[in-house]
Formats: structure tokens, sequence, C-alpha cells
């Protein structure tokens, strides 16, 4: 069969996860068996910007890449070209639409589609290029789980895995010293990372953004657990996790840029594990796990769904489907428009608003319910 496409072109933005480079591999292989030739734009939309891209060898530097983390093409998470803060020689701060720039090298180049790697903010603006005629193909990455349309991103289960162990290793030094034991994940806005590794690690509480929490709740199950002789609780909070009637914890306001979601959440776990000592007596402690979460060699479920990923994406381009996202859904791939992932009708160069969150009906709820573990409310 012939293919539609001949040259195309690869970018990983926004925050790194596990199976970009396993993505990349695929999407390069896949190019080989259709005789499509691909490239790589350095640093996300940034290299799309300044024309920096590099052609992707399976000989050289696109070579052993399965068990690879990080990105071999790099990232960028603060470069919304629809709308990218400019700072002038006087200072001064100008907001410029430099889409135009970026469509012009795609033209010129040669490539005869974009692949966009990337979560919501990614997403957002491969749907906000394909509005003005550059073919685009999204792959939906992130430990958080939150693109929409997809049951599942790639990145997401190595996160579980090292929240798992991490849950597996603090429950026996909780249980040691007789303390709460908190530990705050990643996951932004939505909780998947936070209860999913919360069952996996058998913890005990899991305080995420879709419920806000009563710590009052949580108080009555550490009495109920001491009363069962257990003097120790695991705690699993979300970086988004907030009190009812109260606000997320932010680390730091950032100003890189109109479009990009400037907050850095952070210290929900060390307010919480404060608040549950002052409340019960007990000794707590905190364990925030950062970027282990998201650096590293991909688990081979990762491997298998990102090198799903890349050859779905590779295949889409070579039947000339473009603007939409590649999607697994109920266990089979597919796809879906990037209309529909951003939401329809959302404004060129706005920040990405619809991310995917628990449900208040999903299954997981019930799951953790049924298994007794207190969800805050
Ligand atoms: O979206 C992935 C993620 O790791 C989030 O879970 C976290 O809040 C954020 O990125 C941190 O991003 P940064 O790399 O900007 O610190």
């Amino acid at each position: 069969m012939e293919s539609k496409v001949k040259k195309v072109a690869i970018l990983t933005n926004g925050g790194d996860a596990p199976g970009l480079n396993a993505v990349i591999r695929a999407i390069v292989k896949t190019g080989r068996t259709y005789g499509v030739e691909c490239y790589g734009f350095i640093e996300g939309y940034r290299g799309l910007l300044d024309n920096n891209f590099v052609k992707l060898d399976l000989s050289t530097n696109a070579k052993d890449l399965i068990s690879k983390g990080g990105t071999i093409i790099g990232t960028s998470n603060n470069t919304n070209v629809f709308n990218l803060k400019c700072v002038n020689e006087d200072g001064s701060v100008e907001y410029k639409d430099l889409s135009e720039q970026c469509i012009q090298n795609i033209k010129n180049d040669g490539f005869d589609c974009l692949f966009t790697l990337g979560g919501d903010g990614t997403q957002k603006s491969s749907r906000d290029f394909s509005l003005r005629g550059v073919n685009c193909i999204g792959v939906p990455k992130t430990i958080d789980n939150d693109v929409a349309c997809t049951d599942m991103t790639f990145g997401y289960n190595t996160a579980v895995s090292v929240a798992v162990d991490a849950i597996d290793r603090l429950k026996t030094t909780a249980e040691a010293h007789h303390r709460i034991m908190v530990l705050e994940v990643m996951g932004r806005y939505a909780g998947w990372l936070a209860l999913e590794s919360a069952i996996a690690g058998g913890a005990d509480v899991a305080l995420i953004p879709e419920i806000p929490y009563d710590l009052n709740k949580v108080v009555e199950k550490i009495n109920e657990r001491k009363e069962m002789g257990r003097n120790y609780t695991v705690v699993v909070v979300s970086e988004g996790a907030k009190p009812k009637d109260g606000t997320i914890t932010i680390k730091r306001q950032l100003d890189e840029g109109k479009g990009l979601d400037n907050i850095r959440l952070g210290g929900v776990g060390e307010k919480i594990a404060d608040e549950l000592s002052e409340m019960t007596g007990s000794d707590s402690r905190t364990t925030v796990l950062g970027y282990v979460q998201r650096g590293g060699t991909p688990s081979a479920f990762d491997r298998v769904l990102s090198t799903k990923y890349g050859t779905k994406a590779m295949k889409l381009a070579v039947d000339g489907i473009f603007n939409v996202l590649v999607n697994y859904k109920d266990g089979k791939m597919g796809y879906v428009s990037l209309e529909d992932v951003v939401g329809a009708g959302a404004v060129v160069g706005a920040a990405s608003s619809n991310n995917r969150t628990i449900p208040m009906d999903d299954e997981l709820l019930q799951v953790a319910r049924d298994m007794g573990m207190c969800l805050g409310d």
C-alpha cells in the first residue's frame, strides 16, 4: 500500500514520562516498514519554532531506545508558540503568536505530518496547529493519566509502580515506629496516580483532588486502626488534593507565559502530616516522591503500550488520517479527533482545560471503598 506520507517529524513536549523514547522508536521502526523518513524537532515546540531538527536513524541516534528514560530529542514545557512570552531588550514583555513561523518551517522542510508526543497542553497546541492546516497526530503522554478521550497515557503505569514500591517501603518503617506516613504523589488535578498506587500498595487512606477531604474522617480511620492493634497508617495524597471548603496547596506560582499552567503544586503532604499529628497525638512523617515518578526506564507494560501507540500513530499517517489523537479505549488502540480531546471550540492559544479526572462512578473508587480505604469523605 502506498503511504500518504513520505517525510514526518516528531516532537516531545511538556514534562517527560517513561516511554517517550519507546514511542519514538516505534514510530521510526514502523516508518521504516512503510518507507517513511522520520525526523525529530529538538526540545518540543521550541525546536519547531527554531527549525532545529535531526534525522532519526535506527542505527545511530535512534537505537536501543526501548528501555531508555527521558527523551532523546529533548522537551520544553514553557513554549506556547500561539502566545509566546518574549522579553524585549529593554526588559518589556510582549506576547506574540509565532505559530506562522512554525507552519512555514514545516512546509519548507517538507514534513507531511507532525507527531506530537505530550500531555494536555501539548495536544492543545497540536489541535491549534491542525486548525491552521498542519497535519498533526497526537500521542498521549503523562504520568498523570489525565489526557481526555483515552483510558491510559503512556508513562502512567511506570509511575504507579514507582509509587507502589515507595508505599511498600514506607509501610514497614511506619509499622516499626508506629507512625502516620504520608506519601505525596504527582498527578496534578487528577487522582489516578494516587488512587491506583494506594490500592496496589494497600494504603489505608487516599486523598485525591476529585474528593475534597475532611481530616476528621482520616482521624477516624487512624483510630479505628489503633483499636485493631494497628499502630501505623499509610496515607497517599495527590499533590492536587484539597480540603473541604479549602484550596489546593501551591508550591510556586510561575510566570512562564500565557496559555500555560504556571502553577507548581506541592506541599499538601507536609500540611496533612502536621495536622494529623496535632489531631491524633501520633508521630507523623512525609515523603514527597517527586521526579523519580517520571524518570528512568519504563515498565514492561509501558514499553508495550508505547510501542502500540507509536505503531498506531505511524499507521494513521500512512493512511492519511490526521488531526487526531491516538487513543487506548476499552483495551483497544484507536483514535479520536484533537478537537474532542481539547473540548469543542477551545480558544486557540489558550491553556488546555479538558483534563480527565476520576469520575465519581469509577470502579476504582468503589473498589477502594469496598476495601475499607478512607477517601477523606
Ligand atoms: O504532568 C506531569 C507532572 O510531572 C505533574 O505530575 C507535576 O505536577 C508536574 O509535571 C511537574 O512539572 P515540572 O516539570 O514543571 O516541575
